[in-house]
């Protein structure tokens, strides 16, 4: 189904959802995050992680497509804010800061400055994690 979304864990302060690459995906994604920030007191983070999310997720489903995988997306809240992490299948490609231009390049530009810390990392099974941390202002502790 188009932009289903399979929940896998949810927990106190974890949440984890399967998505089909489908673009609707992205928008339900978002959904989600702002539910689990509202859920965990952090509404003021709302903007940066509703964005950095929608960029990540949007790379994965243009830059890692893999026929027949889905993506994944976890939200983890810590003691200072909130870790996004989506997950691909694609273990040749890999994110690359580009210079902005008509061929795009700027979602990773918006991830670096909205974001305390960003990266990609292996993931258990095939593919890859990109992953963000976004904290509340002044990175006081929640
Ligand atoms: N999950 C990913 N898997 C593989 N490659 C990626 C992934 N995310 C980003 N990339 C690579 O990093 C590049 C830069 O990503 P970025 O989001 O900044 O730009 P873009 O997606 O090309 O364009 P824009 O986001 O402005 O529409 C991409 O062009 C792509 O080559
Ligand atoms: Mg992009």
């Amino acid at each position: 189904m188009s932009g289903a979304s399979t929940a896998i864990r949810c927990g106190e302060t974890r949440r984890v959802q399967r998505w089909t690459t489908h673009r609707r995906s992205v928008g339900l994604a978002r959904d989600e995050l702002r539910a689990a920030l509202a859920d965990w007191g952090l509404r003021e983070i709302e903007e940066p992680a509703v964005l950095v999310l929608s960029e990540l997720v949007t790379n994965a489903i243009t830059h890692a497509y893999v026929r027949g995988r889905d993506i994944e997306t976890s939200f983890c809240r810590g003691a200072q804010g909130v870790r996004l992490a989506v997950d691909d299948a694609d273990e040749r490609r890999h994110p690359k800061m580009r210079t902005p231009g008509e061929a795009g390049g700027r979602g990773l530009v918006l991830v670096e400055e909205l974001s305390d810390r960003w990266g990609c990392s292996a993931r258990r099974g095939v593919g890859k994690s990109v992953w963000a941390v976004i904290t509340v202002p002044g990175g006081r502790w929640l």
